[in-house]
């Protein structure tokens, strides 16, 4: 942006009684990521040189989840202008172009936001810039009074229209940009004589007027982008319209998902070229995917950093902590916790691979678990490069199996395996020639003397006798 400062104040001291929670509606995640962060985000990426958001009284956990950026405390919440009032001390000094948010419309753009303040640059100098909208149903919204010069002469509330104003099909998308010089002499203007009885933000706009200040309408098309999340129904309106938009933004950047609304994201998921991405894939929060990387269908993966080349699933979890090296190959049934996979290591089918490092080209075969938890505490597992795991092989942590080792199939290895030796822990194998061929024709014979035919017995007689008597 320009030379010109740029500041935010963002409203959240609402109560958000219609989310019927425990947790403050601001902090009501979108994407994995709570509502106000998505604001905030959008502030970073512009740069602005100041930010405050405006809290209810109590409210320390949307505090400490919006920390570092300042917080001001509205008590009691008295209205908008009296929101704004209360962000005042941390404005002080400030005189650029200040941006006016509400905390529960998590996806506003930056282009908006952006498009807003250079309106407010405009050279007609308008003191308030308030984004316009023309929803589906206005019912509840402020009306946009523009006159024939196009200038905003006013914002009346719903509950205070006339019919007449009421037909007004432009709205108040609640979001606005203020000339910072001008801004705290308007707010002192306001009073709470309407039908709320609160202190209306909107008021600035003929207050401006009638001292001689325009204001200006910037009008954003699509409505969903000013949704304001009041209830649960709303929150997965707006988690729908976030999907679609990290969806199209995946395929922009180069991925191919072959049923993309299937495909579920995270505000943070960083996807490289040429991944492709099958049906019913969920990303979790801090994954990495690096380029040509193929996830196949039903995986659920987060806090996992995947290199390039690898083949990941159908049916894989990857939870927090994996680490998967170059063209390393994860197979369905397969989970990974906490553990590095290095290159080329082959993790195919139903394994547990938890708190472990897995070294180069190593193939953990088929039901391999490493036991990392006794109840008590976690312990490492070691594979080593090139070592073979056997299938259904517990590796009891910690312990560790040496480069090129080789365990067999069905072992509780409990104490490390040297390098390329074999690990082996199971029964020497007994063999019973011809017993299966014996055992068969004794069990045959059996079977056919118990099924041959004996004459019908006195008890069903009876039982018959019985049953025409009814
Ligand atoms: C507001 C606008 C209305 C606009 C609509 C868009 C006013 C007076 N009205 O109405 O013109 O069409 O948004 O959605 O501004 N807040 C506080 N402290 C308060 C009151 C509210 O911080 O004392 C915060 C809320 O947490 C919320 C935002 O301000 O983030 C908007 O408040 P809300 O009560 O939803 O305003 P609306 O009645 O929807
Ligand atoms: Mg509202």
């Amino acid at each position: 942006m320009t030379s010109t400062r740029t500041a935010a104040i963002i409203l959240a001291a609402g109560m958000g009684t219609r989310m019927k929670s425990s947790l403050p509606k601001v902090l009501h995640p979108v994407a994995g990521r709570p509502m106000i962060g998505h604001l905030l985000d959008r502030l970073d990426e512009l740069a602005f040189d100041r930010k405050v958001v405006v809290l209810g009284a109590g409210a320390d956990a949307v505090a400490e989840a919006v920390a570092p950026v300042a917080t001001a405390v509205q008590d009691p919440p008295r209205g908008t202008a009296d929101a704004v009032n209360a962000a005042r001390a941390a404005m002080d000094g400030f005189d650029g172009d200040v941006l006016i948010l509400f905390g529960d419309t998590p996806l506003l753009t930056a282009q908006t936001m952006e498009n807003m303040i250079a309106r407010r640059r405009g050279a007609d100098d308008p003191a308030i810039v308030v984004l316009g909208f023309r929803p589906a149903d206005p019912a509840g919204y402020g009306r946009l009074v523009v006159g024939g010069d196009g200038a905003l002469q006013a914002i009346v509330e719903h509950n205070d229209a006339t019919p007449e104003l009421l037909a007004i099909p432009l709205c108040n998308a609640g979001i606005m940009a203020v000339d910072g010089k001008r801004l705290f002499a308007l707010i002192d203007e306001v009073g709470d004589d309407n039908a709320k009885g609160e202190y209306y933000l909107t008021d600035i706009v003929a207050i401006a007027r009638r001292q001689g200040h325009a204001s200006a309408v910037a009008e954003v098309a699509d409505e969903r982008e000013v949704m304001g999340v009041n209830a649960r129904a709303d929150l997965a309106v707006a988690e729908a319209v976030m999907q679609d938009r990290l969806r199209a933004r995946a395929m922009a950047d180069g991925a191919t998902l072959s049923d993309p609304d299937t495909v579920y994201f995270s505000f943070d998921t960083r996807l490289g070229r040429d991944v492709t991405v099958g049906p019913q894939v969920v990303f979790g929060p801090d994954v990495t995917v690096g380029d040509g990387v193929d996830i196949r269908a039903f995986c659920h993966i987060e806090g996992a950093d995947i290199a390039s080349g690898a083949v990941i699933g159908p049916f894989a979890r990857l939870r927090p902590g994996t680490r998967i090296g170059s063209d390393v190959h994860i197979g369905n049934f397969v989970e990974i916790k906490q553990a590095l996979i290095e290159p080329g290591a082959k993790v195919n089918h139903l394994s547990y691979v938890g708190d472990a490092r897995v070294g180069a080209r190593a193939n953990i075969g088929a039901g391999t678990i490493t036991c990392n938890y006794d109840g008590f505490f976690k312990s490492h597992t070691d594979i080593g490069a090139d070592a073979f795991i056997g299938s259904n092989t517990a590796l009891v942590a910690p312990v560790a199996v040496g480069d090129g080792a080789i365990v067999g199939a069905g072992s509780v290895i409990t104490a490390d395996v040297p390098a390329d030796a074999l690990g082996l822990e199971r029964n020497e194998q007994s063999q019973k020639e011809g017993w299966a061929a014996r055992f068969r024709s004794r069990r045959t014979a059996e079977k056919e003397a118990a099924h041959a035919p004996r004459p019908p017995s006195a008890g069903r007689k009876a039982a018959a006798g019985r049953k025409k008597e009814s």
